[in-house]
């Protein structure tokens, strides 16, 4: 007798220092919404934005497999830019899952740029790492990338989640001495380099003039999810959506 094995379901895995990979989650679910998610705030360790690298390559790898002992996944989201930068190369040939992370769309703001002034709201780790410098020097040679590192930022993301309000006066002004320094008028496209900013871009939206266009990675990685899961995971690990 022949007997169909049962599909199992698909489950992501989806981790970040805190609230941020909450953006991504919302994304990814929208284009893969029968998945089973996990999701990991290493609270802990928050921020990641000012750890070294090791740290956060030790930590990853010491959250995963502990997960890995209690839950079956079969995908991994990096739902943090600072830990995707650090560490995916890394985990990639740690763990044999697959793993995506999320970084800034460098490309889609040179793409969407008239001015050639790009803003790059980032944490201090992603502006300095080397991967930046070399997605800057490879698609954006002719733009100037004019980067602001906002821990605030990160900190008021955490506090909206958490049910506080959002001071706009002081919002505008964490901007108001970036963009007063930085060329004001010239800066058309902001890239938002945190998982954790697009959870403020409505607030962002207020204080920044409208002539900025913002924008972040959310959908590219949301689509990169959905092909990897049905065109890979799926159908090669009699896995189900
Ligand atoms: N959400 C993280 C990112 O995308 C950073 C927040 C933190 O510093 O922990 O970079």
């Amino acid at each position: 007798m022949y007997l169909k094995r049962k599909k199992k379901q698909l489950t992501i895995l989806i981790l970040d220092s805190g609230v941020g990979g909450l953006s991504i989650f919302h994304e990814v679910k929208q284009k893969l919404p029968n998945a089973n998610y996990i999701y990991v705030f290493d609270n802990e360790a928050f921020p990641y934005g000012t750890k070294p690298k090791l740290f956060i390559i030790n930590r990853i790898i010491k959250i995963i497999n502990a997960i890995s002992k209690k839950h079956l996944f079969n995908m991994i989201i990096i739902a943090c830019n600072t830990a995707s930068i650090l560490s995916l190369a890394i985990l990639r040939k740690y763990f044999s899952y697959p793993i995506i992370g999320v970084t800034p769309a460098i490309k889609l703001a040179v793409k969407l740029t008239h001015s050639r002034f790009i803003g790059l709201l980032a944490t201090e780790s992603t502006i300095q790492s080397n991967y930046i410098h070399k997605l800057i020097n490879k698609y954006a040679q002719f733009c100037q990338i004019i980067p602001f590192s906002a821990p605030e930022l990160v900190n008021l993301a955490e506090a909206k989640l958490h049910g506080e309000k959002i001071s706009l006066f002081m919002l505008r002004n964490i901007f108001y001495v970036w963009l007063q320094n930085n060329n004001n008028i010239k800066i058309d496209t902001i890239i938002l380099g945190c998982t954790h900013f697009p959870l403020l871009r409505r607030e962002i939206e207020l204080v920044l003039p409208t002539s900025i266009t913002i924008i972040d990675s959310h959908q590219a990685l949301a689509k990169q999810a959905y092909w990897l899961a049905t065109k890979y995971i799926c159908l090669n690990k009699q896995i189900q959506l």
